[in-house]
């Protein structure tokens, strides 16, 4: 079977994730540009890079996308598409991609204002900008996998990145081909000019160090990493549950991707009074945590953190708090109550978290994770849940509801949600409901 992307498709794929969709003017003067995704702080420290065989219109090469222009620049001219194969230990659906595309981030870009805790951002942001990625290659219907297993400095080699200020953060094999591909071409050391981001950059030393522990050295080890993937146990029900009521497909909007990407942004007003339906909640609970395609993961192995939930306005629903059984398609109901006040505590004072009707807590029980996949398992968690809430936040788009990402007191959230969350770990928070024009 043959997919093979074309430039267009490439082009989509790169605007709709990490691309720029419209600007506007602030009140200062200031230019804002719109980018498709949302990232923390919107600060932006994501970049893609495509590296392909010959395509039917775009020459074989590896090129930097530049969100400023929309634009490919072909960094390396040839097929290196033999060195990625390498780099992740013949990764099978890398081995078969006409193209792929590989992310990194610039740590500075994030860390100038949160210091050591950009490490986490940017498998948060890496998640908001795949969930775009995925969505828009399904509805291209081009087969897309995330790629956790790879060896840093060939990568960063093959793009001419120092991988401490600058280094990949995971790979997207797309489309399929079964042709052999070429042996690559030697991988001198690029010189690209890039431009100074700021006056002066500082290294937190939190950050690479944590990167270089959890990076792998070759091919070899890339295999062996993902080699065996992890089979969650889901934890049993402890009360009577209330299953979901998701809508049926007919009831489902059919705007194209495209439309819900541009109606995408972060929602901080919220109608305190107006309820989100049970059956929009359902929907957007069930669809949004289905397995994601990554490389190290089975996508029925259940996923690596759960879905707990703080309910202050949902139609049919009792407020209180609750945890998500994905494979039984229910709520287990934990505290009763009204929460919102608590709510805008663990959003570390944030008021939108009051005021919306769902905040969905994504905590992790790190140990299994971690023994499985060592410290790089913290990745993929982070990015699976990231990704789970990158999804949700368009299906609420979709569902004309509004949604926020949100920071949160990591070890605050645990006690909230124990005695079921104890021994577990932050990773994400995502908040939605009805969207309002004011602040409430
Ligand atoms: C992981 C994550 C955490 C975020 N945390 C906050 C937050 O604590 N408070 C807030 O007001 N916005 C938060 N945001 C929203 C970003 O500020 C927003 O995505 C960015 O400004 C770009 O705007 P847009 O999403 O409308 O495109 C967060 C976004 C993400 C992806």
């Amino acid at each position: 079977m043959r997919t093979i992307p074309d430039r267009d498709t490439l082009a989509r794929l790169c605007l709709l994730s990490n691309g720029i969709l419209k600007t506007g003017s602030h009140g200062t003067g200031r230019v804002i540009e719109y980018r498709a995704a949302g990232g923390t702080g919107a600060l932006y420290h994501l970049e893609l890079y495509v590296v392909c065989g010959d395509l039917p219109d775009l020459d074989a090469g590896v090129y930097h996308y530049g969100a400023h222009d929309h634009s490919l620049r072909r960094l390396r001219e040839g097929d290196y598409r033999a060195t990625l194969a390498e780099a992740t230990g013949a990764e099978p659906s890398i081995v078969e991609a006409p193209a792929v595309l590989v992310a990194t981030s610039t740590f500075w870009r994030n860390a100038w204002k949160y210091q050591g805790r950009a490490y986490r951002h940017v498998y948060w942001d890496l998640g908001t900008t795949l969930s775009n990625l995925l969505a828009v290659a399904a509805s291209s219907e081009l087969p897309a996998q995330v790629v956790m297993g790879f060896s840093e400095a060939e990568i960063n080699r093959l793009l001419g990145v120092d991988g401490e200020r600058e280094s990949a953060v995971c790979l997207v094999a797309l489309g399929r081909d079964s042709a052999p591909i070429a042996a690559a071409p030697a991988v001198p050391p690029l010189d690209a000019p890039t431009r100074p981001i700021s006056a002066r950059e500082i290294v937190f030393p939190a950050i690479t160090a944590m990167h270089a522990a959890s990076s792998l050295a070759s091919g070899d080890e890339a295999a062996t990493w993902r080699a065996g993937r992890l089979q969650r146990a889901l934890p049993e029900p402890a009360t009577d549950l209330i299953p979901l009521q998701p809508l049926g497909a007919e009831a489902i909007p059919d705007a194209p991707i495209e439309a819900v990407i541009r109606r995408r942004r972060s929602t901080r007003n919220y109608a305190v009074d107006v309820p989100a339906p049970f059956a929009a909640c359902s929907t957007l609970l069930e669809r949004s945590c289905q397995g994601v395609a990554i490389d190290c993961l089975d996508p029925a192995g259940g996923p690596l953190s759960e879905q707990y939930l703080i309910a202050n306005n949902v139609e049919g629903l009792a407020q209180g708090t609750y945890v998500l059984h994905p494979g039984r398609r229910a709520l287990e109901p934990l505290a009763a109550g009204n929460m919102r006040a608590a709510a805008a505590r663990l959003a570390s004072g944030q008021s939108y978290a009051a005021d919306a009707a769902v905040n969905v807590y994504y905590l992790a029980d790190l140990d299994p994770i971690l023994e499985r996949y060592g410290n790089r398992g913290y990745r993929v968690a982070q990015l699976e849940a990231a990704i789970f809430a990158g999804k949700l936040h368009l299906a609420a788009h979709a569902l004309d509801l509004g949604a926020v990402g949100s920071t949160s007191l990591d070890d605050e959230a645990i006690r909230f949600f124990s005695p079921h969350a104890a021994g577990k770990s932050y990773m994400f928070v995502i908040v939605f409901g009805a969207r309002s024009k004011r602040p409430a």
